[in-house]
């Protein structure tokens, strides 16, 4: 079975359940600024699983693009990828387990063939604690359609409760489902720790919201949501032992095979892996590029580790590119985004590439300098983690490339003794710590929202988190109020802000849009912010993602002013809903200039600006 297939077959037979088949939404999530990325296909419905409409109705069915990156690391074995579609289907207050069930049994048995004596389940085991019984319910449901009570069993909170998908929302018990790929009959009881029983869907059934508190309420609604990861379940139903082996990876793997010199299996799959994830990211509607700043420092990880291990295997230059491209060929009549970003994607790549080169040409021979360093001293205890991440800040080079390269300069100049092979723990842990105390003293939103995130508080960055409320407020006094910002990127090297309006901006509007900035940040205003409830927020006229209210710290969100303090924040110039962090005075900025205007999309259009002395 190929993925169209897949797909095809499960959209189908849920819209003749009466679902209404929804288009992925973007990976970037709008209304939940606690993760970086769509995790799953339940995500962008958090809203309507909380009690809000959905123009679709109460039943909807949908393939999800997603990322994952809690096991990035892991990436290269059997099962995990970084970027993966996810098949559902959601009842939003309407039907309940009864339905949900059979439907599953159904789809499994009769849709895709699968012989009952291949399958097992597993349901809730119930939490005293929090007062959540056992979900016999759902047991009694699988064994009316013929499932053996010896093939069921009973997990906890660890295995059988899914959500939320951020730090609060909607989540419940699920029930999951499992098929023997052994070579010899399944045996008559299920043990869901033999591997050979993999696990290929799962039917949550949303019930209760978390609070802020840790607390588990009953939801207005109970709901439904199921989630199939596609690539597994394709491999699980070719018989193939890995997720790589399935169809869609043939081209990009063995593009990536004709362009190494020393093809290695775990680095192949790792790249086929990265460059698909960095792709679908950068082509996604929101744009992303490598950035050292929320999902930017992924994408950029995600492009570096693959240059690196693309070393590894010897490719020499042009890796990404040709391989990215194949990747946009293969999935742009699903996702036409890939198509529609295409010379973004490959732009990025190319830039991103040459900087890290770069980066790499500049960093190993520090790297060879501090162990000359070392070396003389001849005293290893001393070389730390502390050192590696001094590297990893002023040069880019990522842990793992510094680690190589010490061990290859260890076996160069035969120096065993230098060796830090028994000591990579204790230095990544050295090193991570590092990272943490850095981490601490920023507080830009993506602090601490993903496993090895490095989030960019300079102070070149941080004016242009300013700059950009200051650009935002006027551009609504020059070109109207109906300027809403779309997007947003900043690096150290400038800032990029899409928004909407209709047409292509003249050069009057952008010198006078300019002019304004600069009057701001001559006039040195202050900068503060309070934390407000959303109708205070409203009343003092702050602009900004509204539709977060789904998910906030407590209910207050916080507001940044560019105005007298002094003077009610209500009058001040510009009132923006913000992460931070900003400069305390607008003169910190220096001056502002956009050097670029152009259009992302209909309607859309996306400015670049840099600020300076
Ligand atoms: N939310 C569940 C999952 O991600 C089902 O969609 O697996």
């Amino acid at each position: 079975m190929t993925s169209q297939e897949l797909r095809q077959k499960y959209l189908d037979f849920f819209r003749a359940k009466g679902h209404t088949i929804i288009p992925s939404a973007s990976l970037i999530p709008e209304n939940d600024p606690t993760v970086l990325f769509t995790t799953a296909g339940m995500h962008p419905l958090v809203p309507c699983l909380l009690g809000e409409e959905h123009p679709c109705g109460k039943r909807l069915t949908s393939c999800q693009k997603c990322i994952r990156t809690g096991d990035i690391d892991e990436v290269g074995d059997d099962v995990h990828l970084t970027f993966f579609e996810m098949l559902g289907n959601w009842s939003l207050g309407d039907y309940w387990k009864k339905e949900a069930i059979s439907w599953s049994f159904e789809f499994l048995t009769k849709e895709l063939g699968l012989p009952i004596e291949k399958l097992a389940v597993t349901c809730f085991e119930g939490e005293e604690k929090n007062n959540i019984e056992q979900d016999n319910e759902s047991a009694k449901l699988w064994q009316e359609q013929g499932i053996q009570k010896e093939r069921i069993v009973f997990l906890g909170r660890d295995d059988n409760w899914w959500g939320p998908a951020g730090l609060t929302g909607p989540c419940g018990p699920d029930t999951e489902m499992f098929y023997w790929v052994g070579e010899e009959p399944a045996p008559k009881v299920f043990d869901p720790k033999d591997k050979r029983w993999v696990e290929i869907w799962n039917d949550v059934f949303m019930q209760y919201s978390k609070t802020a508190d840790g607390k588990f309420e009953p939801l207005k609604q109970r709901n439904v949501d199921t989630g199939m990861g596609l690539e597994r379940t394709l491999a699980v139903l070719n018989g193939y032992d890995n997720v790589f082996a399935i169809q869609e990876f043939e081209p990009i793997i063995s593009k990536i095979k004709e362009l190494a010199v020393k093809p290695n299996e775990k680095a192949i799959r790792i790249i086929a892996d990265h460059i698909k994830a960095a792709v679908f990211i950068m082509g996604d509607s929101h744009g992303i590029s490598p950035s050292n700043v929320g999902q930017g420092y992924v994408v950029r990880r995600l492009i570096r580790e693959t240059i690196e291990r693309g070393k590894l295997i010897g490719v020499k230059d042009g890796l990404v590119v040709p391989v990215a491209e194949i990747i946009i060929s293969i999935f742009k009549n699903i996702y036409s985004e890939l198509q529609k970003n295409s010379d973004f994607i490959i732009d990025e790549l190319i830039i991103e590439e040459k900087k890290y080169n770069k980066a790499i040409t500049e960093g190993l021979p520090e790297v060879r300098r501090l162990y000359d360093f070392y070396r003389t001293l001849g005293e290893i205890k001393l070389v730390g983690g502390k050192d590696f991440f001094n590297l990893y800040q002023t040069h880019g080079l990522r842990f793992q490339l510094i680690f190589e390269e010490w061990d290859r300069l260890c076996q160069t100049f035969k120096t065993p003794n230098l060796s830090l092979i028994n000591r990579k723990e204790e230095i990544a842990s050295e090193y991570s710590n590092e990272l943490k105390k850095h981490q601490k003293s920023s507080q830009t939103a993506s602090v601490g929202m993903f496993k090895g995130g490095l989030a960019d508080n300079s102070e070149i960055v941080v004016k242009y988190h300013t700059a950009t409320h200051l650009l935002h407020q006027a551009l609504r006094q020059v070109l109207g109020e109906h300027v809403a910002q779309k997007g947003s990127n900043i690096n150290a090297e400038r800032l990029r802000f899409d928004f909407s309006h209709p047409a292509k901006m003249t050069a009057e509007e952008i010198a006078q849009v300019e002019k304004i900035v600069n009057e701001k940040i001559k006039a040195d205003v202050p900068v503060h912010f309070e934390m407000l409830s959303v109708d205070e927020a409203k009343q003092k006229g702050a602009i900004g993602l509204f539709e977060d209210k789904y998910v906030k710290l407590g209910n207050q969100v916080k507001v940044y002013f560019v105005g007298d303090p002094s003077v009610d924040s209500g009058q001040a110039y510009s009132a923006e809903i913000c992460g931070g962090p900003h400069v305390e005075h607008t003169g910190q900025i220096g001056s502002f200039k956009i050097i670029k205007e152009e259009a992302v999309a209909a309607g859309i259009r996306r400015l670049k600006a840099v600020v300076g002395k």
